[in-house]
């Protein structure tokens, strides 16, 4: 077992239980996007930062993804700094301008007070694609969907494609995936809601 402490609070949990899973057992809560529980983690959003000091250490508190970062004996952890709350911003405004349309998004930009026009200096991080059956504007590329349909269904029929602001989710040479068995778990995990799923033709 570890002991840490998070926002004063302390704790016990199981060694190789992460900072996220060990908040939810205090109902201290965390935003998250790309995690889920039943995957590995991922670290993909970035949206779940904390700040993490360790006990009688005079080194300064460094930002952890705190979905993929173990518990660690005498961390001590806060969830809702200053410094937390601008990381978490920084990130809500890519997520904006990359997905304007997506409810989710919004509601979070909502409750962390980030207005479209604080991503004035990112809109080159702007991508629209007009792929079908994935709203490109809605999808965070958190990677979710792609780790379901790998590591829970076992068929890999959708995958991370290009780099930088050309990096997207599709179907193999963006056809139908052959691979695809319409289990709908994609859609069912996407945090934003950008898959939807239809009958092949
Ligand atoms: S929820 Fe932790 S990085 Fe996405």
């Amino acid at each position: 077992m570890v002991k840490l402490k998070i926002d004063d609070q302390e704790i016990e949990v199981p060694e190789g239980t992460t900072v996220l899973e060990s908040a939810k057992k205090l109902n201290i809560k965390i935003p998250t996007l790309c995690y889920n529980q039943h995957l590995k983690p991922y670290g993909g959003c970035r949206i779940c930062l904390v700040e993490k000091t360790q006990e009688n250490s005079s080194r300064p508190p460094e930002l952890i993804v705190s979905c993929s970062y173990p518990a660690e004996n005498g961390a001590i952890i806060r969830t809702n700094t200053e410094r937390v709350i601008k990381g978490r911003k920084f990130i809500i405004q890519l997520l904006l301008a990359r997905c304007p349309n997506s409810d989710v998004i919004q509601n979070l930009a909502k409750e962390y007070g980030v207005s479209k026009d604080d991503r004035s200096d990112i809109v080159g991080y702007y991508l629209l694609n007009k792929a079908d059956r994935l709203d490109q504007t809605k999808c965070i590329l958190c990677g979710l969907c792609v780790r379901v349909c790998e590591e829970i269904v076992g068929m890999s029929a959708i995958s991370f494609s290009g780099r930088g602001i050309k990096r997207k989710i599709k179907t193999p040479f963006d056809r139908i995936s052959e691979t695809c068995i319409g289990c709908s778990a994609c859609a069912y995990v996407c945090p934003t809601k950008a898959i939807r799923i239809e009958p092949a033709d």
